[in-house]
């Protein structure tokens, strides 16, 4: 197992290039499915969520093959199983995003049920309904989910969630009914760039789906699919997290590529507590003001702010000149971060699905460790505002979104080190 060892307290300066979108690119390989051939996908990151999807699809009897650094060609052709694996499903829980495109193409499909995660229980419970509300059936066996269905009607189906619409489910939906018998209407569907992304490569294989970014989401099925070539977009929480990186060590960032306008409440955000930033040609560019300004936030689907960008944000308001409130409206108990950042100084309190944050005038050095991905990221940027020594352990989380991490926060001047955990 690999750390970071990090010497902090070196404000940041430089430019650095945002990744492809880890998130709209998973249920994108998982939608090759839909059609017998090659698609290849562009601007993919270098992953290890991307190896298991990929590992997913292989277990199904699709060849993935790099054809350059950042292009992935997923070939169906040889697709005759329809399993996905306990040991594989068990370490990504996107790799349900195979469940759709598999009952919409062959009618049939075996996924593990994914589980809890480090910030708990996230049900399947309305991807279950979608198939279900088209006509299959779908039991627990042994636990997997195991559907079946003898055709699929379109049909229209409410997925509100308790937190909201979900973008797994809606993703899992839409590629289901894409090869439909007729007309579904989703709605509550999600709203996120991502799921605007998948819409846009169904369109490019052939689908007939509108509404896109709007709450109801309308699919005509159509008889057959055809493979595509697709150019993923840039990773919004990846773009988010080095904008971060320039205002927690108030240094002075620009991230390239990254779409400021589905980032917009995440920009307002950061500039209400008093962070400079500035947008023009599709670059961010921060310069950070220490100490920021205290917050109250409240995440939620999108447009609000987004979950996967919270554990960085509470980092940085360790650092603000009073009393932050953030609360997690999407998962009550991703605070996993919070001990992890008492341990540098910071002063969190956590009453799910709340914390506060007493802001301190500096973070110090120590062993901290990462539980989940994002929570990685956040103690990351908390060691590079921190003095002294911070090492990070168990980084192989922050691996399966961030390429390079590394090597991008040292293009920026961080001291940052992978070492193996001793
Ligand atoms: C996606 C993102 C993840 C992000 C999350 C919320 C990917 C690969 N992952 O995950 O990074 O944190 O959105 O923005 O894109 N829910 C149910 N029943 C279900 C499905 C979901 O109750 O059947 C609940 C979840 O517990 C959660 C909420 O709905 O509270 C949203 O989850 P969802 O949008 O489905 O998240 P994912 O697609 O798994």
């Amino acid at each position: 197992m690999d750390k970071y060892v990090i010497e902090g307290g070196r404000p940041l300066r430089g430019t650095v290039a945002a990744q492809g979108s880890k998130n709209a690119c998973l249920p994108m390989m998982a939608a090759a499915l839909l059609a017998d051939g090659v698609t290849t996908l562009r601007n993919v990151p270098r992953l290890s969520d991307i190896e298991t999807m990929a590992a997913v699809l292989r277990a199904l009897g699709a060849t993935i093959e790099w054809e350059g650094p950042h292009v992935l060609a997923v070939d169906t052709r040889g697709v005759d199983k329809y399993v996905a694996p306990y040991d594989l499903v068990r370490r990504m829980r996107a790799s349900i995003a195979v469940l759709g495109p598999l009952m919409g193409r062959f009618r049939r499909a075996e996924v593990s049920l994914p589980g809890g995660c480090a910030f708990g229980p996230r049900p399947v419970d309305l991807h279950i309904k979608a198939l279900r509300e088209l006509g299959a059936t779908v039991e627990l066996e042994g636990g997997y989910v195991v559907a079946r269905a003898a055709a699929l009607k379109g049909k229209r189906v409410n997925l509100s969630g308790p937190a909201g619409p979900s973008r797994g489910a809606t993703a899992n939906l839409m590629m289901a009914a894409a090869l439909a018998e007729g007309v579904t209407v989703i709605e509550d569907a999600a709203r996120e760039p991502e799921t605007v992304e998948l819409v846009n490569m169904l369109g490019a294989m052939g689908a007939r789906v509108e509404g896109g970014g709007s709450a109801e989401i309308t699919v005509t099925g159509v008889d057959r699919l055809e493979p595509c070539e697709y150019e993923v977009m840039a990773d919004q929480i990846e773009a988010g997290t080095y904008v971060l990186a320039g205002a927690i060590t108030g240094g002075d960032v620009t991230v390239e590529g990254a779409d400021a306008e589905y980032l917009s409440l995440f920009i307002g955000t950061l500039r209400e507590a008093g962070v400079t930033v500035d947008v023009s040609n599709g670059a961010i560019a921060v310069r950070g003001n220490l100490p920021v300004a205290p917050l109250e936030i409240r995440t939620g689907p999108y447009p609000a702010f987004p979950t996967d960008l919270q554990p960085q944000m509470t980092a940085l308001l360790s650092l603000a000149s009073g009393r932050s409130v953030v609360v997690e409206g999407i998962y009550p108990d991703r605070f996993n971060h919070a001990p992890e950042l008492v341990r540098l100084g910071a002063h969190v309190e956590v009453t799910p699905p709340t914390a506060v944050i007493n802001g301190v005038h500096r973070l110090y050095g120590a062993y901290v460790m990462t539980s989940d991905l994002r929570a990685g990221a956040a103690l990351v940027l908390a060691g590079l505002a921190a003095g002294g020594e911070t090492n990070v352990r168990r980084i192989y989380h922050i691996d399966r979104g961030y390429e390079g991490m590394e090597d991008k926060l040292t293009s920026l001047g961080a001291a940052i080190r992978r070492l193996e955990e001793e």
